[in-house]
């Protein structure tokens, strides 16, 4: 393997640079054969920089043409500039101006980062390390300095030019060409440098702030797609909107850009003043985008706005703090949908994505820290441990300290910090000045790895009526941490009584209880409660207190109890799914379930269908089997996931078949005719009844012609895209046709065609695998787009583990073939494929040979990038 996999970074090294750059002037010039950047940075030394420190400049893939220091040329002697980057020997030791100018080739840049051109649009992308592909760069987040950008651009191709700030001129620049001039008063990283060149169409709005500052708002986007942006721009006004109440921050430019590109890496960028989406996080109409897609705009646009703030006014020290800013935002923008929409459901949407992708990473090959100590890839740290464990972290906090007192804390970051990249402990640092509470263990949930396992075991003694509760957590060892200390762990809860009503006590002994908390920060701790009447059922770390696994001894008639009598609406849910996984465990290691158990089930589940008193999308929800990869985790090892999936099929059509009459009766009941509106009654009535049409087809024989009847008479793509993935999934014989027919019917719209991708991606027949390799082998499949191919292959990889874990190996093989081509044009895309195999440890003796196999001949046939390697190393280590 290639030695860059050698070079590694540390938290233990940072320094501040030697120089600093007060102030950048940069020149595009936009061309169709190369685009000339020429970039004056005014650089000033640190007080404490010694006399003859080189200052050494990122760049990456970049031609020098000219190089001068305060107007003279610069002699061959007096820099070096390689692949890495560019060292001037000897600066002087004064403010000085630095002059370069390089070309670039946007056209050929498929690796998406840096400048590139997304169907004929010149854009940006360099977040964390793209500006060093534009021009010389202290390319860190660190340095931080005022932009003015100007660009010229020939008018008939780019008649729109954007970048960051506010637009101070613009004109004719002869030749066909026009330019505009950019500044951004901010002092930022370059990591939030953009600039957009190109024909696009926009719509505008504008919103007041609440010190009644007028601010301009627009979407660009490819022409005649105008109409699909409505939906962004009434996400982006009421996320300016809620900022202001929830946290006091209002916006601070005159305006705020957003563009959609259709290709690019991730899902979108802060970029200061003007955010880079990926298109298929802006656009929608109903015939085309989902319920979950309209959800997903929403979430993702006020998360770039939140970033404003949280990323861009304040940003971070150095990459290891990453979560700083993204756990943070991703907290916000929890909330934020959780106030817009249902909380509790928002909730348990938020856990399930919880459980179904971070805690895989955290328990096997991959698994770091949310803050980690050093990576030899940063790409490859944008993970779901850094956002959503990072999120659960200041949930934590939240509710530790209290609503109130977490907001002063925020108050004081803001004001504190300011204009500066900073560090988590600072982050923490201002919860303690502003509470008096000492978070030093807190802090452990950013530095260690794994997900806390969580005991429980209860006893209660009527003659004393005294109820006990031994609480106890343990983190298992992971990749380079092998010791584990214990961790502050805050547990909601409440008591339980006979008739389903709360129960007080009249004083606990023996560990930190306040209100409804206990507070879990040794190794075990046992709380004696006295005066507690009756045996209570205990209801632990409601809302999903902490992201944390609990065993504890609850009985399945306890779950079913729960189920019914939680006033928190989370363990409801949570009562149901831990029902149904014992249920499905047992089966798996050859434990049949008896009929008594599944009639409990069935009844609770019928119950909370027929409740008036709970809403439709709680109720779907609660109608869901926990998937696959959750019932592997709760095996634990030695998974055989074709028995898994048999094992889930089987306990769907015990419970549903024998009620498939009463399910097709709420079925129809819940048809509606009014005219599609993405909000949060009719998403949920649309949730419940694809939820039940999905337990129809696995269960009953008329589903599948119930399913191919919603298909075609669907008048909105929530609902037809949830009957063809049910009957693509299970590849039922109308599989086909009605592929074939969802294709044409939408020729030409590529954000469906990810969904025609996604549902073929998705089928459990043998077939899957050719069917792929002919997709991928047609010419006119778009090999390089990021959206494209990991609809195909992401869902592969994520979503399919009967396939994708054959024991011939044919799945492996597969997607190590896909990685090896596609890691030669965008090693990104390539990376997060190869991170699908992370469940390999887990799987039975065959399918883990398999793996491994695969893997290795990946490794043997080498030269793959540093983000595939870093990827791959750690995966076989
Ligand atoms: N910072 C972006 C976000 O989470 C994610 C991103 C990272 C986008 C790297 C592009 C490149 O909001
Ligand atoms: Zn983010």
């Amino acid at each position: 393997m290639r030695t860059e996999t050698e070079h590694t970074i540390y938290l233990k090294d940072y320094a501040p640079s030697p120089y600093r750059i007060v102030s950048v002037d940069l020149d595009f010039r936009i061309g169709e054969e190369a685009t000339r950047v020429r970039a004056q940075l005014t650089v000033e030394p640190r007080p404490e920089t010694a006399p003859g420190t080189p200052l050494v400049l990122d760049g990456e893939e970049l031609s020098l043409s000219s190089i001068a220091i305060d107007g003279a040329p610069l002699m061959l002697s007096a820099y070096a500039a390689g692949p890495q980057g560019l060292t001037i020997v000897e600066p002087p030791l004064r403010r000085f101006v630095l002059e370069t100018e390089v070309s670039l080739q946007p056209e050929g840049n498929t690796k998406l980062m840096g400048l590139y051109r997304s169907n004929g649009v010149w854009c940006t992308q360099c977040e964390p390390e793209g500006f060093r592909r534009i021009t010389y760069y202290l390319d860190r987040p660190d340095a931080l300095a005022t932009f003015k950008v100007t660009m010229t651009a020939p008018l008939a191709l780019a008649p729109v030019l954007l970048a960051n700030g506010n637009l101070v001129a613009k004109g004719d620049a002869g030749d066909g060409r026009h330019f505009a001039v950019w500044e951004d008063p901010f002092p930022k990283p370059a990591y939030l440098f953009a600039l957009v060149a190109g024909d696009l169409g926009s719509i505008t709005d504008s919103f007041t702030t609440a010190s009644g500052r007028k601010v301009d708002l627009a979407i660009y986007c490819e022409h005649g797609k105008e109409d699909q942006c409505d939906w962004a721009m009434d996400s982006l006004k009421r996320s300016m909107a809620w900022d202001e109440r929830r946290f006091g921050r209002e916006y601070d430019l005159d305006m705020f850009n957003i563009v959609a590109v259709s290709d690019f890496n991730f899902g979108a960028m802060e970029n200061k003043g003007l955010n880079i989406f990926n298109d298929r996080l802006v656009f929608a109409k109903p015939e085309t985008a989902t319920d979950a897609n309209y959800a997903g705009i929403e979430r993702v646009i006020a998360h770039e706005y939140f970033h404003n703030w949280t990323g861009n006014r304040i940003t971070c020290r150095d990459w290891f703090q990453l979560c700083l800013k993204e756990g943070l935002t991703v907290y916000r923008d929890q909330e934020f949908s959780s106030d817009e929409r249902s909380r509790a459901v928002q909730r348990i949407h938020d856990v399930q994505n919880l459980r179904s992708a971070q805690f895989p990473e955290d328990g096997g090959p991959l698994a770091h820290a949310p803050r980690p100590d050093q990576y030899r890839e940063i790409n490859n740290f944008y993970t779901t441990t850094v956002y959503e464990k990072g999120a659960e972290i200041v949930r934590m906090l939240a509710t530790l300290l209290g609503e109130a007192d977490f907001r002063k804390g925020m108050d004081l970051y803001f004001e504190r910090h300011d204009g500066e990249a900073t560090t988590i402990e600072a982050f923490l640092t201002v919860f303690a000045d502003a509470t008096g509470v000492d978070l030093e263990q807190f802090k452990t949930w950013y530095l260690q790895a794994g997900t806390p396992q969580v005991t429980v075991k209860d006893a209660y003694d009527a003659a004393s009526q005294t109820y006990t509760l031994t609480i106890s957590q343990k983190t298992e060892p992971t990749p380079g941490q092998p010791t584990k200390s214990p961790l502050v762990i805050p547990i909601k809860f409440g008591l339980i009584g006979p008739n389903g009503s709360p129960m007080g006590w009249n004083a606990v002994t023996g560990g930190s209880v306040r209100d409804d908390m206990i507070v879990l920060d040794q190794e075990s701790v046992t709380l004696t409660f006295s005066g507690v009447a009756n045996k209570p059922v205990p209801s632990l770390f409601r809302g999903f207190s902490a992201p944390v696994q609990v065993h504890s001894d609850l009985t399945q008639e306890d779950n079913l109890f729960l189920a019914r009598h939680d006033s928190d609406p989370f363990n409801r849910w949570e009562a149901l799914q831990d029902v149904s996984t014992a249920l499905m465990v047992d089966a798996a290691r050859g434990k049949a379930w008896g009929n008594a158990a599944i009639e409990a089930l069935r009844s609770a589940l019928a119950e909370t269908l027929a409740n008036d008193s709970l809403d439709d999308a709680f109720k779907a929800q609660a109608l869901t089997i926990p998937d696959e990869s959750l019932i592997a985790r709760a095996i634990g090892s030695d998974v055989d996931p074709e028995r898994v999936h048999a094992v889930r099929s089987e306990l769907i059509r015990a419970v549903f078949a024998p009620i498939a009459s009463t399910l097709e009766a709420a079925y129809h009941g819940l048809t509606s005719t009014v005219p599609y509106a993405p909000d949060t009654a009719q998403s949920g009535r649309r949730s419940l009844r694809n939820r039940l049409l999905s337990l129809l087809v696995q269960s009953s024989d008329g589903g599948a012609a119930l399913a191919a009847k919603q298909y075609g008479e669907a008048t909105n793509m929530t609902d037809r895209l949830a009957a063809l993935a049910v009957i693509g999934a299970q590849w039922t014989p109308e599989a086909p046709a009605l592929l074939a027919d969802f294709r044409t019917r939408f020729a030409g719209d590529p954000l469906v065609f990810d969904k025609w991708l996604t549902v073929s991606a998705s089928a459990h027949d043998d077939g899957v695998i050719e069917r792929m390799r002919a997709i991928l082998a047609d010419p006119s499949f778009p090999r390089n787009n990021p959206n494209r191919l990991r609809s195909l292959v992401g869902t592969f990889v994520m979503g399919n583990p009967v396939q994708f874990t054959r024991a011939d190996g044919a799945g492996f093989r597969f997607v190590t073939e896909f990685v090896t081509d596609v890691d030669t044009r965008n090693p990104q895309v390539a990376a997060r494929v190869l991170t699908g195999f992370r469940i390999w440890p887990l799987l039975e003796p065959k399918r883990r040979e398999a793996a491994r196999s695969a893997l290795t001949a990946l490794q043997a046939a080498g030269s793959l990038s540093r983000n595939s390697a870093d990827i791959l190393t750690r995966m076989l280590a």
